[in-house]
């Protein structure tokens, strides 16, 4: 790999010898001194499908508006009219049949009628395009019945943006009861921008429905799985936890367009499709086609947790609709089938194959259980109203499973009147895990490293669930993944691991983002219809999450608490299972830190030190998907003296160190 040059820099500097002149810092560390363990949950994920994080993205299913679902149920697909074919003429019609079979939750289906030996084709757009990969297989799909005895053949053809044919094959659907159709076609080309078009011939009558491509290589090559990339970059994050499916999109809109787990568990096919809350959310980033078919369901979610080995937490809606919408709110004495929504999503999750969600678990290919610990009431709710709700879920689900841990929350502000009425009762309550959202400036992060060091310590523990430096402002749609909002987040990072007894969990909010589908920015991992990047952000996480150690230690600077002084913030943990001790420090000044580090002088140490750096003297750096790794993190070696390492940090870096004991 060739280094830059601000890389060898960087390098130069770190193993530069001591200047004897400069002013060093001590970073003093004791790993007897500190008691507590670090959670296994500590550094986890917050999926919500926003962005096109689920549609489009990490749901690995290539056509939009499979179903003819959506409130325009032609969006996406594209009629091409001849002089032999078009839409309602003598020479035959495509129409949207709506069916009035009240069982039924896809409602929609096409019919296309030729009237005589023609052809027509019907194109569909992708999101924002398909991305098809060059010698990769994919899956087409359709449900179809022929209405008439003469009979309409469907050819199935990949195109790229101009409609040169990149891959074909052909399907002759027979009868009048509905049955899947499947064909394989294999790309000759690689596209961003492809389509996939459906060509009709012959004479009669044809109905279609749930049109579907999916890649081979999906996450474990699953048939209709996820995009195996996007997994990827998850799974290298080794996370605690993934918190899911939201964010803003439980509460919904109105109530009645909540998230609803049960609606999204079963047949695929038979999810009923819904408007996602973000398609206009936002005036300045409107995304008319932006649905959710659910295809990332519920089931989906536990087995993702368990493929990348997180803990499950979901999040339900606790009857109340997003404050800042609707705020429409469940009377108290309604409660109960939200309440029951949360009990039987346990039982779906723990239950034996006996129970009847643990049943429907076991029909849909997991007759395990998925190890659910922790759920979720409720999002950013704030209020007396929220507390009431609170409470009734609490005392229903402790009463039923003493052992499942509750995360409640502290509602979108990160302090203030709300936030301290919030804090106050449900530590009243015994709150187990709270949540706190801090969507704020760089400064924020810095100035908040040490937001932890006098938590209450007989209170609830802290998931920090949201979290992300603004480079501009809250919902700006300016707003950038600049090496300056990762840095601030590390120092920010090192508060809470410090804090490790009191801070049980932490995520980076939102994760995922099309590069040209998005609504909220900045995000964790950007992607188009081909290839993904990690921002700096990225690397900070997966920096803490994969060195999170097993147990504190303390660690002090120049024999003071560390608090952001001469721009150092810092944490150190030890990891039993390795016998190493993890220093992570940051240096937020823009001058390189003569620094040293001090271990427990009456342990042995290896005296080669492996280290991880990451730092751009840019503090607006970016990556992107031409350049994925501009700020990237970099391996190298130290060496220790005894029990003391001598190092000098680079302007604005991260730097993590494992030193082992001998
Ligand atoms: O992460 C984006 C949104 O920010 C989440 O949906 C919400 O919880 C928060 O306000």
């Amino acid at each position: 790999m060739r280094l830059s040059s601000i890389t060898l820099h960087l390098l130069t500097l770190i193993t530069l010898c001591f200047a004897a002149n400069a002013q060093t810092v001590t970073l003093k560390v004791e790993t007897s001194k500190q008691k507590g363990i670090i959670q296994p949950t500590m550094w986890g994920i917050f999926f919500e499908d926003i962005n096109f994080g689920a549609d489009g993205g990490l749901y690995a299913e290539l056509v939009k508006n499979r179903s003819f679902e959506f409130i325009q149920p032609m969006a996406g697909w594209q009629l091409h009219e001849s002089n032999k074919f078009s839409m309602n003429s003598k020479s035959g019609d495509l129409s949207i049949i709506k069916t009035s079979d009240l069982q039924q939750t896809n409602l929609h289906f096409a019919r296309a009628t030729l009237h005589s030996d023609n052809s027509f084709t019907l194109t569909n757009e992708g999101f924002r395009g398909i991305g098809l990969k060059k010698d990769n297989g994919y899956i087409f799909s359709v449900m179809a019945r022929q209405q008439a005895e003469t009979a309409v053949k469907i050819q199935v053809v990949l195109q790229d943006s101009t409609g040169n044919v990149l891959a074909k094959a052909a399907i002759e659907p027979a009868g009048k009861e509905w049955k899947e159709y499947n064909a394989t076609l294999t790309a000759s080309k690689t596209v961003d921008n492809g389509k996939l078009s459906l060509v009709f011939s012959g004479k009669g009558t044809v109905d279609i429905d749930v049109v579907s491509l999916f890649p081979q290589d999906t996450w474990k090559n699953r048939p209709g799985g996820l995009r195996g990339d996007l997994v990827q970059l998850l799974a290298d994050m080794k996370p605690g936890f993934i918190r899911f499916p939201g964010g803003c999109i439980v509460e919904g809109f109105h109530l009645d367009t909540r998230y609803q787990w049960k609606k999204t568990i079963g047949d695929p096919k038979q999810r009923e499709l819904m408007k996602n809350r973000w398609n206009d959310e936002f005036k300045h980033r409107p995304a008319p086609d932006y649905y959710q078919s659910f295809g990332l369901g519920f089931f989906e979610y536990f087995q993702l947790a368990e493929d990348i080995g997180a803990s499950p937490l979901p999040i339900l809606s606790c009857g109340m609709a997003c404050q800042f919408n609707s705020a429409e709110l469940v009377p108290l004495d309604e409660l109960d089938p939200y309440v029951q929504d949360a009990l039987d999503l346990i039982e779906f999750a723990n239950g034996s194959t006996q129970t009847k969600w643990g049943k429907i678990r076991e029909q849909m290919g997991h007759p395990a259980p998925f190890n659910l610990k922790m759920i979720g009431v409720g999002n950013e709710q704030w209020g007396p109203q929220y507390i009431e709700r609170y409470k009734i879920f609490s005392d229903a689900i402790r009463s039923k499973y003493p052992d499942m841990k509750l995360v409640s929350g502290t509602g979108p502000f990160s302090e203030g009147e709300l936030f301290d009425y919030a804090a106050k009762e449900l530590k009243t309550l015994k709150a187990d895990l709270v949540d706190e959202h801090y969507y704020q400036k760089p400064d924020w992060f810095f100035k908040n490293a040490s937001r932890y060091d006098n938590y209450d310590r007989n209170s609830y523990k802290i998931f920090a669930g949201e979290f992300a430096a603004q480079s501009v402002a809250t919902v700006s749609p300016d707003n950038k993944n600049t090496w300056q909002c990762a840095l601030s987040e590390a120092a920010f990072m090192t508060g809470l691991e410090r804090n490790a007894d009191v801070v049980y969990m932490a995520s980076y909010a939102p994760l995922l983002a099309h590069t040209q589908a998005w609504q909220w920015t900045p995000d964790l991992i950007w992607f188009d219809n081909l290839n993904a990047y990690g921002t700096p952000n990225y690397y900070v996480q997966k920096l803490f999450s994969t060195n999170k150690g097993t147990h504190l230690a303390s660690i002090t600077l120049d024999g003071k608490p560390v608090s952001g002084q001469q721009n150092i913030y810092a944490s150190a943990t030890r990891d039993n299972s390795t016998s190493e001790v993890i220093v992570k420090v940051v240096n937020a000044g823009e001058t390189p830190a003569q620094t040293e580090i001090q271990l427990d002088a009456k342990q042995k140490y290896s005296p080669t030190v492996k280290g991880t750096m990451l730092a751009n003297s840019d503090l607006n750096s970016v990556n992107s998907l031409e350049k994925p790794k501009n700020v990237s993190p970099i391996d190298y070696t130290l060496s220790m003296k005894g029990n003391k390492l001598g190092l000098i940090l680079p302007p604005q870096s991260l730097v993590v160190l494992r030193i082992k004991g001998r």
